[in-house]
């Protein structure tokens, strides 16, 4: 094939390649336009050309390398929109933008903040203390005695046992109870004050208990506390917390630290006629009694406000203490002590914007 004859073949070979990556337009830029490529060959040959034909040829030859390099033009212009095609496609901005994921509020928290803005509306401040404790703050300065079988009501973790003192023993505290003793040594002021905190006890998790859970605990020491002041407290909390047709119910009770003591319930509405709010009709919580325990209470016992140096002939005064989690469980419906701390997104955003 002559020189003219093979450059006419190229150009038709060009023409018909197509380059549909990256890659393949590479490989036409080597095969055809490099300095090695298929085109210079051409013009390296043109010198063996006889003299008269050689002008006519190199026109041939220009026309093809023109031909070359606008094809590569074509088909890289061609890659290029194509490119822009996909990624407009990866990127559609006529799609709406996804809802931002807030965050909620635990509903331990949200039940923990109402309790306590009650509370404070009543005067009581807000005082806090150590999780870790000693045996003397968490069971003997409330008039546990050593060995009384009061102290197993409460399954408690040890984190040191003293040898020589059990009073010195450290433990994890199993009530903010703790708190009360330390409120009372710290000062001989009347005290109004609620201790919102962590408790720990050694229980098996089931639905119904875990090994730790919160309290918030009450406690109002004056001249001339008296129940009285005790169930006017407890029944405004009520009726602020679960609305104002809520009624109350005291039962006789036994905790080392108060004298009377008792159990408060509230009623959890199976008898009104639009139905029980609480149990949500189930009549699982207060098991068709209409009512459902919340806390326990009582006049704080003489011999606590001995040991915490106030004089019980001039003071007397109130305690109470109740669980956050049950209170957000009849707040929120929450069927399951376990669902609190298994950080279950599905749960948690059941909060959102509460
Ligand atoms: N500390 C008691 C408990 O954890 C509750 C309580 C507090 C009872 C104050 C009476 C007075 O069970």
């Amino acid at each position: 094939m002559t020189l003219p004859e093979r450059a006419r073949t190229l150009c038709h070979e060009i023409e018909n390649t197509e380059a549909s990556t990256k890659d393949q337009l590479e490989q036409f830029r080597l095969k055809y336009l490099s300095k090695k490529g298929a085109v210079t060959a051409l013009f390296d040959e043109l010198k063996a050309v006889p003299s008269d034909e050689r002008r006519a040829v190199g026109q041939e030859l220009n026309g093809l390398k023109e031909l070359a390099q606008n094809r590569f033009k074509a088909l890289s212009d061609q890659l290029e929109t194509q490119s822009d095609q996909t990624s407009a496609l990866a990127l559609d901005l006529t799609l709406p933008v996804p809802a931002h994921q807030l965050g909620s509020v635990h509903p331990l928290t949200l039940a923990r903040a109402k309790i306590t803005e009650i509370f404070e509306r009543m005067g009581f401040s807000v005082a806090d203390g150590p999780e870790i404790e000693t045996d003397w703050y968490n069971f003997t300065a409330l008039n546990f005695p050593e060995n009384h079988p009061a102290r197993e009501m409460q399954d408690t973790f040890f984190i040191e046992k003293s040898p020589e003192d059990s009073t010195k023993d450290v433990l994890l505290r199993t009530h903010t109870s703790g708190v009360q003793v330390r409120l009372m040594m710290s000062s001989n002021e009347p005290i109004r004050a609620i201790m919102p905190g962590r408790v720990y006890r050694n229980e098996a998790i089931s639905a119904r208990a875990h090994c730790f859970f919160h309290q918030v605990e009450g406690l109002y020491v004056d001249k001339n506390v008296s129940f009285k002041n005790l169930k006017d407290t407890l029944y405004h909390f009520a009726k602020e917390m679960f609305g104002p047709d809520t009624t109350i119910r005291l039962r006789p009770s036994y905790f080392p630290f108060t004298e009377p003591s008792a159990e408060m319930d509230i009623s959890c509405g199976l008898n009104n006629p639009d139905g029980c709010t609480l149990c949500g009709g189930s009549k699982n919580i207060c098991k068709g009694s209409g009512w459902v325990e919340i806390m326990g209470c009582g006049m704080v016992d003489p011999e606590v406000l001995k040991n915490c140096g106030f004089d019980p002939e001039v003071y007397t005064g109130f305690a109470f203490g109740m669980g956050v989690e049950r209170i957000a469980q009849l707040r929120y419906g929450v069927r399951d002590l376990r669902l609190y701390s298994e950080n279950d997104v599905r749960f948690l955003r059941q909060f959102e914007g509460i």
